[in-house]
């Protein structure tokens, strides 16, 4: 039995991981919840957006499986997500963007994994105004060469272990010679130690016209912390939009599994949000917990409905009237 920490979040957050709580629970892996608030909820319930309780569900499970979070605005408050992020050393987001036959986008056989540092670079925290006047404001980049160390090796071993050919770090190091020149030489020198994974290099405004003009030569990408979220967003686009792609945190002793988009406040409510990149975040947990059976599971009866394009939502197929509930029911039916 496997205790997870479960976080709805906010907007579309509840109705897309009740489906996809659902469907897990169809698959037969043996998963035991917890649900617990972080988020615009927490903070409506507990005047706090990250609650003690949920810290410590989290402290017991270390792995979580959590819907968006609405950031609140103008509360003190940092992004709920950076804050776990860090305080768990989550420190490789890994996002699969892959495209479906089902589903028509600009270009057929994309694949790619961004491979992102999670707990530095400008995400550091350190920001702050240098005049009473708040008319200058500044933002320190951190990166360290162990997390630059530690993320890199997990690329190129993320590569090895799920029979990837090529690593590309994207990078900034002809500008910011230090930061991005540390991650670039860390990179370098890992290659050589992985002769069996291909290596390329790419500065990261010519890697965005590359990926959209042949994204087919990117297998895993790795980078600092916003140029992982930028491109990843970028690759999202490439295979049918943010409604698909999943992220997993991981760090040492804990993860956290989630979508990649946000709580979508435009249609929350409204039996429209498209619940697979929850669920495709439901099968990067269970492959993380060796319930790969149920993974697999879930995967075959996922590809049948996309790929029939019937019980899908609008985001998918504009002609459907499918919504977020028939969707999950299609995907649980299709396990049968
Ligand atoms: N991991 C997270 O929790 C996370 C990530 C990004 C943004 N956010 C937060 O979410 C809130 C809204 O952010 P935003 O509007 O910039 O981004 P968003 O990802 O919520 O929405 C962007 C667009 O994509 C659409 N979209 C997103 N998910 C979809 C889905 N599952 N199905 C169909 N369409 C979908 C939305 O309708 C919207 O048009 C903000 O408070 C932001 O801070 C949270």
């Amino acid at each position: 039995m496997h205790k997870v920490t479960l976080i709805k979040g906010d907007g579309i957050g509840p109705s897309i991981m009740d489906e996809a709580v659902k469907v897990i629970n169809a698959s037969g892996a043996n998963i035991q919840w917890e649900e617990a608030y972080a988020g615009l909820a927490a903070f409506e319930k507990f005047g706090t957006p990250l609650p003690d309780e949920t810290l410590a569900s989290f402290d017991e499970t270390r792995l979580a499986f959590k819907g968006p979070l609405t950031t609140v605005v103008g509360t003190g408050f940092r992004s709920i997500n950076v804050a776990l992020r860090q305080q768990y050393e989550l420190y490789a987001n890994v996002r699969p963007a892959k495209t479906w036959p089902g589903i028509k986008t600009r270009f057929d056989n994309v694949d790619i994994v961004i491979v992102r540092e999670n707990t530095e670079g400008l995400y550091a925290g350190l920001e702050h105004y240098l005049t009473p006047k708040k008319d200058i404001a500044e933002s320190l980049a951190v990166v360290t060469r162990s997390a630059s160390e530690r993320i890199i090796d997990y690329a190129f071993k993320y590569a090895r272990d799920n029979g990837r050919k090529k690593v590309t770090v994207c990078h900034k190091a002809n500008i910011l010679k230090y930061t991005q020149g540390l991650f670039l030489d860390i990179a370098r020198e890992t290659a050589v130690r992985y002769p069996d994974i291909q290596f390329d290099e790419k500065i990261i405004d010519a890697a965005c016209m590359h990926m959209v003009m042949n994204p087919q030569q990117f297998d895993v990408i790795v980078c600092t912390n916003m140029f992982g979220d930028i491109l990843s967003d970028l690759t999202a686009g490439l295979v049918g939009g943010l409604g698909l792609i999943p992220g997993a945190n991981i760090g040492a002793d804990a993860a956290l599994f989630e979508a990649v988009h946000g709580s979508a406040p435009d249609i929350a409510g409204k039996n429209l949000a498209n619940p697979l990149a929850v669920i495709m975040a439901g099968i990067m947990m269970l492959d993380y917990l060796g319930e790969t059976a149920a993974a697999a599971k879930i995967k075959t009866a996922v590809d049948k409905v996309v790929n029939e394009g019937i019980f899908v939502t609008k985001d998918i197929n504009p002609e459907s009237n499918c919504g977020t509930i028939e969707m999950g029911n299609a995907i649980v039916e299709a396990m049968k």
